[in-house]
Formats: C-alpha cells, structure tokens, sequence
C-alpha cells in the first residue's frame, strides 16, 4: 500500500503541502517475501525482553508510563558512563530527530547535512520549514569539507550513513563538533556494528555542549516494533528537548523492553558478530557478480552498478519475493542497499541476483 496519496484538505499548511512525506520501505502483509529492504535484524531480541514484557503486560497497563523514562536513563547513563541528565529516550530515534529539528530549527533556518543520506532528515526540515543544505559526499564517501565551514542551526551526520554503511572517524567528527556554529547531531543508528573498537561519538558529549548523539533499539538490540531511541548530549540540550517531546513519549511495554535489552548485552553483541560475518560473505558475494560495493559498517551494504538504472533488477527481485531497497534519487539510481539478513537469505538473494543477470 502507498502511504502517500495526492489527497490533501485546503487548510495543510502549504510547505506541508508541497513535501511527498517520508516513504518507509515495504511491510508486505505476505509472510512469502525475504525482506532485505528495512535493515530490520534478522534474529529475535533476548529472551529475557519477550519474558519481561510478558510481565509488564500482566499488569499496569492501566496506568501512564513513567513521563521522562527514568529508569531507563539511568540504566542507559550507567552503561555509558553518564549521568541521566545526559539522556533522553524517544519513541524510537525517529522521534529524537524530530524533536530536535523542532528544538533548534526556526522559519529559513538552514541544516546542514552530506547527502545522499537518510531522506526522513529531509522531510522533518521542510515540516519545519528549515532551509536544506545538502552537501555532496565525494565517491568514497568521506566527510565533505565544505562541512565545516557552513552556519548552519544544526548539522546533521549519519554515522556510518545510510545507504552507503560507510563510516566517519570520531577525530573526525570531533573536528566537526568544534567548527560548526550550531548543534551538531549524530545519528548513530547502526553503530553496533561498526568493525573495530571506538567508533562510537558518545564520548565526546562530555566535552562538546553543542554534540547529540542519538541512539536506536531497532537495529543491533532487534526491537524495531517497539519503537525506542536514545539521545545523548549535554544536560541544558536534553532539558531543550524534554520541552519538545510529548508527555509520555515512551510507552510502558516499550521501557521495559529497552531495558531488558540493555541488560542483556551479550545476546546484542553476537548477534551483531553472526551480521558482521554474513555482511563479509554478502560482500563478497556482491563483488564476485561485477557489483561495486562500499565497505559497510552498518547491517546492511550499498551494492552498485555505476550508470546503470537498477529499477528493473529491484523490481525482478520483488517478483521473485526478494525485497531489497531501490532509492530513486539523484545519484542512488545505480545502488541496491539490501539488509544483512540470516545466511540462507543471502544466500538466496544471490543466487537470484546470478539468475537473473544471465537472463538478463
Ligand atoms: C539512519 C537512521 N536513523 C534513524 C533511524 C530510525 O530508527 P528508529 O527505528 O529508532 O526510529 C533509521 C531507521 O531506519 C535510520 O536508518
């Protein structure tokens, strides 16, 4: 179903109006498809998750969750050696992205963001009605330098991006911290599975009063139908934004999913190893049938066939019920990004993709 459509009543506000709405990728009701297009986790959360909330759902549910998540900050702020102060928690890390365009982005306020990149940025600005300046990534996706020396209310940086999966150093993006005029956002999705150690700009929140560093459950913890964010910064930024955000943001089946899931980092931890195993295989695999394809350190991978369209390849592999993700923008026409899923699931996306070349 398109979740869009051409109706509108007349009193839309007219930037409203004019903007397409963010388009999530399919959530087919038919169970036959392989779904590579969301970059959802292709094994459960903990169990310790599914028997906690069995729990909260016993009881309680008649009464408000808790207005400002505490126990969860705090468990959050004890893993990550903060204070709860430093924390917000969101109904999912959709929601922290929203709250801070509304926060800090006034009427013709510009944002600053390297592009191609995730599209709800897009869309959050021109609700707002912020000014959209989207700086070009060069090729191989390194940090633009044109980024440094924009004004800007807030610049956003999704590390690693999506789609490409690439990732930015935390020098890197201390520099930017340290240049830019505004709030600097970064938006850490995918950063559970980054290779190597430190890649995470959590710890620099301590030292820079104008960094955020957001969250998600939805991708290492397998929990994106619970819908849970963390955003992490300085404590006068999280009070900004506990203004901003509703009364009970997080519900109480979600608090406590989140922080079972917190308590069982190691069920996260090896299930983000099997990804990062099957993202190698996945690679390789893409490589070996001509596709170019970007390190990626996120659970998914950008796979491209510069100049060609790939409309028709997404659109066979959909027949096929094979779903992967086709972006059609300026300059991702020639991309797949397509999710790490279980090894079976790769390995039938790429004896379709071997199928469908030597019809093609
Ligand atoms: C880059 C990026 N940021 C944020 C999100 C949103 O995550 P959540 O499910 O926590 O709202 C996504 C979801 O796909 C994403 O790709």
């Amino acid at each position: 179903m398109q979740l869009q459509s051409l109706i509108m009543s007349r009193y839309l506000r007219k930037n409203i109006a004019g903007i397409a709405g963010y388009i999530p990728g399919e959530q087919p009701q038919d169970s036959g498809f392989i779904k590579l297009n969301t970059n959802e986790n292709p094994y459960p959360p903990s169990p310790r998750v599914l028997s906690a909330l069995r729990k909260a759902a016993a009881h309680s549910l008649r009464l408000y969750p808790e207005p400002l998540s505490d126990s969860l900050r705090s468990l959050a702020a004890a893993r990550y050696g903060l204070r709860s102060e430093n924390v917000i928690a969101g109904n999912g890390s959709d929601e922290l992205l929203s709250i801070l365009v509304r926060c800090f982005v006034g009427r013709g306020e510009r944002v600053v963001y390297p592009v191609p990149t995730y599209t709800l940025y897009d869309t959050l600005i021109s609700i707002q009605e912020g000014e959209k300046v989207g700086v070009d990534y060069p090729p191989d996706f390194s940090l633009p330098g044109a980024l440094f020396s924009q004004k800007a209310a807030l610049t956003l940086l999704c590390n690693p991006n999506s789609p490409s999966g690439t990732l930015v150093s935390v020098r890197e993006i201390e520099g930017l911290a340290r240049s830019v005029s505004g709030v600097l956002v970064v938006d850490e999705a995918y950063i559970d599975f980054a290779e190597g150690e430190g890649a995470s700009s959590l710890p620099l929140v301590k030292n820079f009063p104008n960094l955020v560093v957001l969250h998600s459950f939805s991708k290492s913890f397998s929990l994106a139908g619970m819908r849970i964010g963390l955003g992490f910064a300085n404590e006068e930024i999280i009070a900004d934004m506990m203004k901003v955000k509703d009364s009970y943001n997080v519900n109480r089946l979600s608090l406590v999913a989140g922080m079972a899931a917190l308590q069982d980092l190691p069920w996260m931890m090896r299930n983000v190893s099997r990804i990062q195993r099957s993202r190698g295989k996945l690679t390789r695999g893409l490589k070996k049938i001509g596709f170019q394809v970007y390190r990626s350190h996120a659970n998914f991978v950008m796979a491209r066939k510069e100049g060609q369209n790939l409309r028709g390849l997404y659109q066979e592999l959909k027949r096929r019920k094979i779903l992967v993700r086709y972006f059609d923008l300026p300059g991702l026409r020639d991309s797949l990004r397509i999710s790490v899923g279980t090894p079976q699931e790769i390995a039938a996306l790429l004896r379709e993709l071997e199928s469908i070349q030597t019809v093609l």
